[in-house]
């Protein structure tokens, strides 16, 4: 045994299917299977791990964003969402009070270019002639807004009327019973005879998880409305996420952040694709857009500089996917892409030029003059067989490096088992299948070729029977197959899950890492199992090896670490077979004296049945379980 100096913590963490075990470094399994986990902490067995190994691929799917991390209430704010015409549906919006009494129609008349389309409200009634408590309009959020005690939200509405307005603004339950703050709007026919921006602060004075916005008054005449928005005061650093979903990305420690999507960044169609351009600036001039293929509206309150705000705050490197001219279903010439790949010249700019440049002055007066520290682009999703796909690449990678060459290009073409045929720093590799098959791609990436661009896995997860909603099942298979990544980290650059984030009213995609309604969230167990991984990135990979005389599915991967508390040996261990087994651990190349037994901890991911989930009843029936290591000295001692 070589000595070290520094007195480590060994991290023990198991994610075993068969429940059972006992403690310390010993744990028991049915059919009395035995095995030994060799650790070599020796100089000599040791790799480095890349610092961005592990991140998150944040998609607009599922309402992730919009009615999701986004903390914007108010769905619909522009009265876009029902089409760029007038008259249009304003669904969620609808009226309080009856069609005797008001009535609601869009037209083309708000001061915003991009989203022409208002609401005008005209009230028939007057004064007591109105039912008690007035007549109006009500918006219900995202399937109920959350609405808590003692809490601020910021209103702020646009509004034009050719008399004075007395509107009561106000938070109430649902079925608008239960007032929880109001404040009444009012304004001389001098400042709203031509659209005018209100707006004030709403205080909370009761709880309630499926509020609404409602704007009534009891005054005969005409009202337009426009770009109604209630945000919450206490979002993540004053940057409007949600601050409940932001405690559980902080969690994981992403090293980097893939945005904005998916196929979401596609579009079925490129005309509902997300162009960036649209979605910086005021939020109240962004057009907002229908995400086909995911098939709901978005109004662009989460948008490119938002996301790069995003990263900012997780201290996680901005991976931004740009539209390459391609869909699902249509495709843009290369004769006529150069425009295509004048928007991303331009998108990098927005990030990275100085303050006087075109774009660069939007993102400063946006509140943001230093630069957002912008280096991987990824060139379009999935898109690598399609048929302008290598043509047009060509042209994004050569403006691309022509421009800024320190930006790595990622290419959407798989690498890993043949060679690429064009020039790329990373290759985007993507795999949802069954927990046997990614248990099994544990060596995936051992006979890819050492040289040329590196393997970003920007979206794995286990899908179909085996996931369910979210099994233990499938975080084993996939923490088996994240040990393979560490291994092979020398050319697997990047990894995240996909899909992140799933709104429970909205789950068009199964399974999803962290699932939410309005007002509560909990992580399925592939949110927890990532939780296992949070200090790889940049860690030293230990060499480990299982001598066992049995098939049980059984793998292992180790790493030392340190922060500013001390020195960590993180040892973790997959069983997804229905067998105990008895682990015996045995580490080579640490000085015994060297290990602090008193920090040292178990954490087991485990449940009575492997394809148990979480839910929002029950958040933590799988979550990991930390303990003490040993309550007596263990036998390799
Ligand atoms: O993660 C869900 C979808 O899966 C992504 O949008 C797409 O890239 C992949 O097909």
């Amino acid at each position: 045994m070589s000595s070290s100096k520094a007195t480590y913590c060994l991290l023990l963490w198991i994610l075993v299917g068969a429940h059972s075990f006992c403690d310390c470094h010993d744990f028991e399994i049915k059919q009395n299977h035995t095995a030994t986990l060799v650790v070599n902490a020796s100089d000599v067995a040791r790799q480095q791990i890349p610092p961005t190994l592990f991140g998150i691929f944040f998609e607009e799917i599922n309402h992730a964003g919009s009615g999701g991390l986004w903390a914007e209430l108010v769905s619909n704010r522009g009265f876009e969402a029902g089409g760029l015409h007038a008259p249009s549906n304003i669904d969620p919006w609808s009226i309080v009070g009856n069609v005797n009494v008001i009535n609601v129609s869009t037209g083309l008349t708000s001061c915003f270019e991009r989203n022409k389309v208002a609401l005008r409200m005209e009230v028939f009634c007057d004064g007591s002639s109105c039912p008690s408590g007035g007549v109006g309009i009500y918006n219900p959020g995202f399937w109920g807004m959350n609405v808590e005690q003692g809490k601020t939200y910021k209103v702020v509405l646009h509004v034009r009327s050719l008399a004075s307005i007395n509107v009561s603004v106000s938070l109430t339950s649902s079925d608008g019973s239960q007032v929880l703050a109001t404040n009444n709007l009012i304004a001389d026919a001098s400042v709203v005879n031509h659209w005018t921006m209100l707006g004030f602060n709403l205080q909370a004075i009761g709880s309630n998880s499926n509020s609404r916005l409602q704007l009534t008054t009891t005054t005969k005449g005409v009202i337009w409305f426009d770009q109604v928005s209630v945000m919450p005061i206490d979002t993540y650093k004053g940057h409007g996420f949600r601050s409940d979903l932001m405690e559980m990305l902080v969690r994981l420690k992403p090293r980097f952040i893939r945005f904005p999507g998916g196929c979401f960044v596609e579009g079925e169609w490129l005309r509902n694709a997300f162009r960036w351009k649209e979605t910086v600036g005021p939020w109240q001039e962004r057009p907002g857009h229908f995400g086909d293929v995911w098939n709901y509206w978005t109004d662009d309150g989460l948008g490119y500089f938002e996301f790069l705000q995003l990263a900012e705050d997780l201290g996680a490197a901005p991976i931004w996917v740009i539209n390459n001219g391609i869909s699902h279903r249509d495709e843009v010439d290369p004769t006529s892409i150069s425009p295509f790949v004048q928007e991303m010249l331009d998108s990098i700019e927005f990030a990275r030029g100085a303050p006087d440049t075109t774009w660069g002055s939007i993102r400063a007066a946006m509140g943001h003059p230093e630069p957002f520290d912008l280096q991987y682009i990824a060139i379009g999703n999935e898109d690598c067989g399609k048929r302008n796909y290598l043509a047009n690449y060509l042209k994004y990678y050569y403006a691309l490096k022509g421009a800024y060459p320190d930006i790595q290009v990622i290419s959407n073409c798989d690498g890993s088992s043949t060679p690429l045929d064009h020039p790329a720093d990373l290759y985007d590799f993507h795999v949802y299948t069954s927990a046997s098959t990614l248990f099994s791609m544990n060596q995936k990436f051992s006979t890819t070729s050492r040289h040329g661009p590196k393997a970003f896995v920007s979206e794995y997860a286990v899908t179909g029977v085996d996931a369910g909603k979210g099994s233990l099942k499938a975080a084993l298979a996939e923490a088996a197959f994240l040990f393979g990544l560490e291994k092979n980290s020398d050319i697997v650059a990047m990894a995240s899950y996909a899909p992140l984030f799933a709104n429970i009213n909205d789950k068009t995609w199964n399974p999803d890492a962290i699932v939410f309604n309005s007002s509560n969230v909990y992580g399925a167990p592939s949110y927890w199992m990532q939780t296992f991984f949070t200090e790889s990135s940049g860690a030293t990979l230990l060499d480990t090896k299982f001598q066992s005389n049995m098939s049980t599915p059984l793998v292992a991967s180790a790493i030392s670490w340190k922060n500013s508390q001390g020195d960590y040996v993180t040892i973790r261990i997959v069983n997804i077979g229905d067998d105990y087994v008895i682990a015996h651990l045995s580490i080579v190349g640490l000085d015994p004296t060297s290990v602090q037994l008193t920090g040292s901890k178990t954490t087991v991911l485990s449940s009575s049945s492997l394809m148990d989930e979480n839910s929002l009843d029950y958040p933590h029936k799988v979550a990991p379980v930390t303990d003490s290591f040993v309550k007596k000295v263990p036998r390799w001692m």
